[in-house]
């Protein structure tokens, strides 16, 4: 049994490795090899990662890959993406192919209003905390001013505060509601500083208003924090083609067409088919959060309720078929930085941003959503036509071989006799025993 470590924090990285290989692994010496393995030869690089968190023992690799001939309004991008799953890449690299010749996708930002709230109990006459939030309001802004003045300057800043009344649902519970506008910045930190600024205020004032009962004048805030959810941080990517040219090998177009709307009428009325349809779409969606260095769990939750926000959980993406035309476009939001956080300090990151040309947030935005698009669409294509284990189980081909130890010429025999065979556990384990036993 092991016992508790007290200040693991502060244990140097050998000792760090050495305790974990030591009392939680079967092989000590292997484990801590294999940790020291994964790191980077430059030291400066390596001691960047390790301050990224806390606790760093090694680097955890995620493949960094390109998916290229994305047009969106009129320009070419080849859009990094860091993702696991051996299909998403050459999914995504496929619908870009198949727009590129037909007018590509089309984006635009809808709005970019980021929020954050003060959540506090109040005990007293909500007409008087109307009258006083009136009157101190001025002051969350004259009060914050220290902290806003650099995004100000910029054309930022905090676009409005207001008081909303929640004490049906919570006995005395009420919010300033707070929105933001942090241009570049994804604008979490620039928020919680602000909140804690309103939340000092409105404590303050509220002690010494001549107004308020002793009662009322002890309010208690629970906590100043950012949303996730951005609903008016939004983002639309769209395709669109005459259905006479959606030509797909075994299918009509207009069959082909009519199948992909019908997959999306499913997703939207049916939660367990949404959340498949909209996982595939998150596929694009994280991948490229990720390799720009942006908070793929703030989106992921953001979107999630973006989905619901009907009441059921639904598809995130839409069609339409009218006067011949096939309409397909998602409207999704989302909080990205492309300044502050890891987008200076991570090399990959940095490097992934100018890949881009160096977007600005909004730019990203646009590119993040048509990742979404075109992994929905190289999804469905795949579904409503051949079924998606054919392209999957080929790209997972590789990782079948390697886990069953196939040596470089066995995989290239093997790769090249499946092009027209179909990939499964027993048939790639048997192809490889045909060949090794030759
Ligand atoms: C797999 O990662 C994603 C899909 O399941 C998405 C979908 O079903 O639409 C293929």
């Amino acid at each position: 049994m092991n016992t508790p470590v007290e200040g693991f924090s502060k244990l140097s990285k050998a000792e760090k490795i050495d305790w974990i290989a030591t009392h939680f692994t079967k092989n000590p010496e292997k484990s801590m090899q294999l940790l020291q393995q994964y790191w980077n030869t430059d030291a400066e690089v390596q001691k960047l990662h390790d301050e990224f968190i806390e606790n760093t023992v090694s680097n955890y690799y995620l493949p960094f890959a390109i998916a290229p001939n994305f047009l969106i309004n009129g320009t070419l991008h080849a859009i990094p993406m860091a993702i696991e799953e051996s299909s998403v890449v050459a999914a995504a690299s496929k619908a870009a192919k198949f727009w590129l010749n037909r007018g590509g996708f089309q984006t635009k930002i809808i709005g970019t209003e980021k929020v954050g709230q003060v959540h506090f109990i109040f005990n007293g006459d909500f007409n008087k905390l109307k009258d006083f939030f009136g009157n101190i309001k001025p002051d969350f802004f004259s009060d914050s001013s220290s902290i806003t003045q650099n995004m100000q300057k910029r054309g930022g800043g905090i676009k409005n505060i207001e008081l909303r009344d929640l004490s049906d649902k919570v006995d005395n519970y009420y919010q300033l509601h707070c929105t933001f506008e942090t241009l570049d910045a994804m604008g979490a930190n620039f928020i919680n500083s602000c909140l804690e600024q309103f939340a000092k205020t409105l404590k303050q004032k509220a002690s010494s208003n001549p107004d308020f009962t002793p009662e009322e004048k002890e309010i208690e805030v629970v906590m100043s924090i950012l949303s996730n959810y951005v609903p008016n941080c939004l983002v639309r990517a769209e395709v669109s083609c005459p259905v006479e040219t959606l030509n797909e090998d075994d299918m009509l177009p207009e069959e082909f067409a009519k199948k992909i709307v019908r997959a999306v009428e499913i997703a939207k009325v049916e939660p367990y088919r949404a959340v498949t349809h909209n996982k595939g779409i998150m596929n694009g969606i994280d991948s490229v959060i990720l390799a720009t260095g942006n908070d793929f769990r703030a989106v992921e939750a953001g979107i999630h309720a973006f989905a619901a926000k009907d009441g059921s959980y639904s598809s995130l993406t839409h069609t339409s078929i009218e006067n011949g035309i096939f309409k397909f476009w998602i409207e999704v939001p989302m909080a990205l930085g492309t300044v502050g956080g890891l987008t200076s300090l991570h090399p990959l990151v940095r490097l992934a941003l100018e890949i881009l040309q160096n977007p600005t947030a909004k730019e990203l935005m646009q590119i993040v959503a048509v990742a979404g698009l075109a992994q929905n669409f190289a999804a469905l294509r795949s579904l409503v036509t051949t079924g998606i284990q054919k392209g999957h189980m080929k790209m997972h081909l590789l990782n079948m071989l390697n886990q069953m130890g196939a040596s470089e010429s066995e995989k290239k025999q093997l790769v090249h006799y499946f092009k027209n065979q179909t990939v499964t556990n027993s048939s790639v384990k048997e192809a490889l025993q045909k060949i090794q036993s030759q």
